[in-house]
């Protein structure tokens, strides 16, 4: 897809990831809504990009939320061509059992229920226009599981399967999707995280984190290019490698002796 003067709607857009990817597509002569729960940083980072940027408050949870922010959309720059879920929501590290049902509900309800809604809303217009693209913000921990970090892990999990799997349904009709696996950047959350952090590890992360635009302009050309993967940060490849292999060498004998599965014996 040619992303010059498209529609694109950034979620989550009041800062970090999404302000990165609001900023690239900008580069790019889009022409782009930011939508927070935090309207004001929404407007922020809308003022910082220009290029006719819109800013509007949004709880991605919420299904009258989405409707209002579509309507003024389309109302104010025309149908979405692109659709970045990004809004997400982070929790402490803790091991699971020090995580609330309340937590556990929220996260869901802002990384999961929320991309949900949102590819729900754009899909249907999307594939009879035969045009469109969705990008959803899953995480490194959306394919590397992280002890201490097991709700984040699962719901970015979710995101990841979810885009999978639509991107099988709507490739007949055109519409790409795109999964963004971020590792360590620069944002409010996870400058949030560690505050709590003694000072060494964080002057070690300092250094690690990488800055929202470039996984703005990685998640361009993944659009441009329609590629189902984003990764921004390779250096996770060795702990990725290692858990396929552990699940590759489960792939063993079948738990029924002589089960075929749906394989036809020949
Ligand atoms: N920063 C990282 O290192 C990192 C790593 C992996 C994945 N991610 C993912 O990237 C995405 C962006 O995170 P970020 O790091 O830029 O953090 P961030 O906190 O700067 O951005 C997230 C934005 O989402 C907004 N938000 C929260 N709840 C919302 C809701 N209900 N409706 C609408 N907006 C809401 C927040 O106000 C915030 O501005 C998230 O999905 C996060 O899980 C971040």
């Amino acid at each position: 897809m040619d992303v010059s003067g498209k529609v694109v709607l950034v979620t989550g857009g009041g800062g970090g990831i999404g302000a990165g990817i609001a900023e690239a597509f900008a580069e790019k002569g889009a022409r782009i809504a930011i939508t927070d729960i935090n309207g004001e940083w929404a407007q922020a980072e809308a003022a910082r990009i220009g290029h006719g940027t819109i800013a509007l408050a949004h709880d991605v949870s919420s299904p009258e939320s989405w409707a209002g922010v579509k309507e003024a959309v389309e109302a104010q720059l025309g149908p979405v061509d692109v659709l970045c879920n990004n809004a997400g929501i982070s929790l402490p590290f803790k091991p699971m059992e020090e995580i609330t049902l309340d937590q556990f509900d929220r996260c869901m309800a802002i990384n999961v229920r929320g991309v949900f809604l949102g590819c729900h809303l754009f899909m249907p217009e999307m594939k009879a226009r035969k045009s469109g693209h969705i990008v959803n913000t899953s995480s490194v921990n959306g394919q590397l599981p992280h002890g201490t970090f097991a709700v984040y892990s699962a719901s970015k999990f979710a995101v990841a399967a979810l885009s999978e799997a639509i991107r099988q349904e709507l490739e007949p009709f055109g519409v790409g999707v795109s999964i963004l696996y971020p590792g360590l950047t620069r944002s409010r959350m996870s400058m949030g995280q560690w505050e709590s952090l003694p000072e060494e590890i964080k002057c070690e992360l300092e250094g690690k984190m990488m800055d929202a635009i470039w996984l703005g302009r990685a998640v361009v050309r993944a659009t441009e290019e329609n590629r189902l993967h984003i990764v921004t940060h390779p250096d996770h490849l060795e702990n990725l490698k290692a858990r396929i292999d552990t699940l590759y060498s489960a792939f063993g004998e079948p738990a029924q002796p002589g089960f075929t599965g749906g394989r036809v014996r020949s």
